[in-house]
């Protein structure tokens, strides 16, 4: 029976290729800001977008600020306050580099849930060697507390997560992340399992790759192997923590998926038909709009409605095609609906801290 297709769930807006960072796990940066800067949506440009999304979802839908790095755009508060305007609720990653300036503005805008990568707590230099920057660590956990300091004297609300990947060099620092994690109150913890460093592209110069012949490269196979006994005890560990009451985001779906992953990677590939057909909506920086961030764009949403884009020949195309993808990006968070919903705890939690205001007669 042909399943019905709703509407998308997970809306990205990668505002800008642009990056300041180097990571080793990324291909992003290499894109050349010069170039692109000129090309990327405008400001209107955005907020059109979002009347657009808003006519055809409605309100109450919510949507991420990615890239490249976000902050790079200092315009990224205007789009969130006109987005806020309307009802749509805002999300944003950063890689914490450039924001010191930026803590108070932060906490006063309307972005409802800020996921800060953090690859290590105890050991800094893995963290900054994974960033390809020295002082990476220290800018992200000065963002963490100062942030958290601000919040608590406003009395705001805005949702603080930490979005960390999974890799052998920091095996050691996903247990103490955690435990960092619940210690200083911070909403949640995300982990995302290592892709190939290829599936992090700029949009510009690579516009889709072929993910019906692709073939996992040899040298990250190796990694997963080498990884694979270690991990697999620390996904078990973190299955325990979730369930002792930490704050971590991943479904127990994707936990247990990704022990599967660890030991073969090959019976993912059977086991999980990715979804991101049915469920994503991601902007590129230029308006090209891809259901799959690793397949040809669909559509250009400056010239085309949303919904024209989501139900037409190209959509249909590459959900087709996701059929048989043979990638295994299947395995990172977009992919995972419940951890959609899990993300979505701190916009919850926002709003019941505006009830509690509202009742105590301070709004
Ligand atoms: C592409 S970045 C964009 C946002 C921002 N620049 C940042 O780093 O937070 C989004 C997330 O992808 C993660 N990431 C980067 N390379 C990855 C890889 N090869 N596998 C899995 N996640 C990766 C980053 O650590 C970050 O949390
Ligand atoms: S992961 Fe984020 S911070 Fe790192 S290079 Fe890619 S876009 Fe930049
Ligand atoms: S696994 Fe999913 S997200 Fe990755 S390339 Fe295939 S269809 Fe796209």
């Amino acid at each position: 029976m042909k399943q019905e297709l709703t509407k998308p769930q997970q809306i990205t807006f990668d505002v800008t290729d642009r990056c300041q960072m180097k990571c080793v796990t990324c291909s992003k940066w290499k894109t050349v800001a010069s170039d692109v800067m000129s090309k990327e949506l405008t400001t209107q440009d955005w907020k059109n977008v979002l009347e657009k999304l808003h006519n055809w979802l409605g309100e109450g839908f919510w949507f991420c600020f990615s890239g490249g790095e976000p902050f790079l755009r200092p315009d990224i508060f205007e789009i969130a306050e006109h987005a806020h305007s309307l009802g749509i609720k805002v999300a944003s990653m950063t890689n914490s580099f450039s924001i010191e300036h930026l803590y108070e503005k932060i906490v006063d805008s309307p972005i409802e849930s800020l996921n800060l990568s953090l690859n290590a707590i105890n050991n800094p230099i893995v963290h900054d060697i994974s960033r390809g920057r020295d002082g990476s660590y220290a800018k992200t956990i000065a963002a963490i507390h100062e942030l958290i300091r601000i919040r608590n004297q406003k009395h705001a609300s805005l949702g603080i997560n930490i979005a960390t990947i999974m890799m052998p060099e920091n095996l050691d620092e996903i247990i103490p992340l955690v435990e960092f994690v619940t210690k200083n109150k911070i909403n949640g913890i995300m982990f995302q399992l290592m892709d190939d460093k290829e599936s992090f592209h700029g949009y510009f110069y690579q516009k889709g790759c072929p993910t019906h012949t692709y073939k996992m490269p040899q040298m990250l196979r190796d990694e997963y192997k080498k990884m694979a006994k270690k991990a697999t005890e620390i996904v078990d560990k973190l299955i325990e923590m979730k369930q002792a009451g930490h704050s971590i985001y991943n479904s127990y779906e994707q936990l247990n998926a990704m022990k599967v992953f660890f030991n073969n990677p090959d019976d993912i590939l059977k086991e999980i038909i990715c979804d991101v057909g049915t469920t994503n909506f991601a902007i590129d920086p230029y308006g090209d709009v891809r259901l799959c961030f690793n397949m040809l764009p669909v559509g250009n949403i400056k010239e085309t409605l949303p919904e024209d884009i989501w139900i037409n020949a190209e959509s249909e195309k590459c959900r087709h095609l996701t059929k048989t993808c043979k990638m295994y990006c299947r395995m990172l968070n977009c992919n995972f609906k419940h951890n959609f919903a899990n993300f979505n705890k701190s916009f919850i939690h926002k709003a019941k801290n505006k009830l509690v205001k509202i009742l105590a007669g301070k709004l």
